[in-house]
């Protein structure tokens, strides 16, 4: 079986004259070079594709494979995430990870929220800011919190992301407008404990393997997992594993999210407990980064005795399952995976099927 990989890679971005925050959210070479040395371990022939624009090429031209891992997050628009997955639907090849319906709501964090909503699980109120004129229309209690409504790897992201009154929400929303070219999502501020939770496989098959509780130190930026917290993760963030009831509260929601969003595969949940004491979605990363020693899902699949090998099984077993091709030879996955607490935050964000049904 050949199983072709897509990607976007940083450094070529950045050679083409991309900014580091343009690029924040794209992958290492040694990303790519650990999916493909697994996947070959698992016996699978493996070809590299690229970026959508090398797919459409090779597409046309007539290339096959029988799968496509897809870990592409594209450079431009709403869709830019869905577009890889579009292409392989046109062609008919099957990929791993969500579908573009999917992929182009949960970018969008207002779109998702709203699902989210729709499917009565916690997440905070919210307002949606185009324009400057919207500002003026916004009508939640202070503190509030302002992203852009389309970025990850906390782009957009700092200190002052949390508002206090009308000035700061004018402020920071006129700056995140003309920065970001996008709307700004206005939502109540959660004060309380963080939590990324971690999920293997599609509908009722998922489970929340884990909840990594985010600890900013002393010296970090305060009150937000921000871009620079982020980037500065090995300095400035502790990890724990937690097993507390608020993080299995946490798990829960997250798996109920992700089915009810109709994420595949593997990504992670993002969460933040609220003033009373409950933990509220804030977003779904259905392309979580999956660099073996620095993402957040490869280290939770580390601590909770997941190897890099059985992670990268389990996404291609429940791809294929969607395709009714199952694999009996794939090797039996090693536990032996040694984890490294050193990382480097690469991962994107990212939208949904309506109300899906498992
Ligand atoms: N409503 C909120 N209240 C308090 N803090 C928030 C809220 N929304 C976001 N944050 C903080 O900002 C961080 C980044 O937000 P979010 O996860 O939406 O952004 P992101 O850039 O897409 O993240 P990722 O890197 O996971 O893709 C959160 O981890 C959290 O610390
Ligand atoms: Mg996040």
């Amino acid at each position: 079986m050949k199983i072709g990989i897509t990607y976007d890679l940083r450094i070529e971005y950045l050679a083409l004259g991309y900014s580091e925050e343009e690029t924040a959210e794209f992958d290492r070479p040694d990303t790519i070079q650990a999916i493909e040395n697994t996947l070959k371990e698992l016996g699978f022939k493996t070809e590299r594709i690229g970026h959508v624009r090398s797919l459409a090429k090779q597409l046309v031209k007539g290339k096959k494979w029988d799968l496509v891992f897809n870990i592409a997050e594209g450079i431009k628009g709403f869709g830019r995430e869905a577009q890889v997955p579009s292409l392989l639907d046109a062609y008919d090849i099957p990929y791993t990870f969500s579908d573009p319906l999917v992929l182009a709501v949960t970018l969008h964090k207002g779109m998702t929220k709203s699902i989210i909503r729709d499917l009565n699980l916690p997440t905070p109120d919210f307002a949606v800011v185009n324009t400057e004129d919207d500002i003026k229309k916004v009508n939640l209690p202070y503190p509030l919190f302002a992203k852009p409504v389309a970025e990850g790897t906390g782009k957009g992201i700092d200190s002052s992301s949390k508002i206090n009154n009308r000035s700061e929400l004018i402020t920071v929303c006129g700056i995140l407008l003309e920065r970001y070219k996008q709307p700004v999502l206005i939502e109540t501020f959660l004060p309380g404990r963080e939590f990324t939770v971690g999920i293997i496989g599609t509908g009722g098959d998922a489970v929340a393997i884990g909840a990594l509780e985010i600890v900013l130190k002393e010296i970090a930026q305060k009150d937000v997992y921000s871009y620079v917290n982020k980037e500065q993760c090995e300095e400035l963030v502790e990890y724990r594993l937690v097993e507390d009831s608020m993080a299995e509260k946490a798990k829960e929601i997250a798996l109920l999210a992700w089915r009810g969003l109709g994420c595949r595969d593997a990504g992670r949940v993002d969460l933040r407990v609220d003033s009373s004491g409950i933990p509220n979605f804030m977003e779904v990363n259905p392309l979580a980064g999956i660099h073996p020693e620095h993402s957040d899902l490869p280290i939770m699949c580390s601590l909770v005795g997941i190897s890099y090998r059985e992670l990268i099984q389990r996404i291609v077993e429940s791809a294929l399952k969607r395709i009714n091709i199952h694999v009996p030879s794939l090797l039996p996955a090693s536990r032996l995976h040694k984890v490294s607490r050193k990382r480097k935050y690469t991962e994107s964000v990212p939208a949904t099927q309506m109300v899906l049904q498992f």
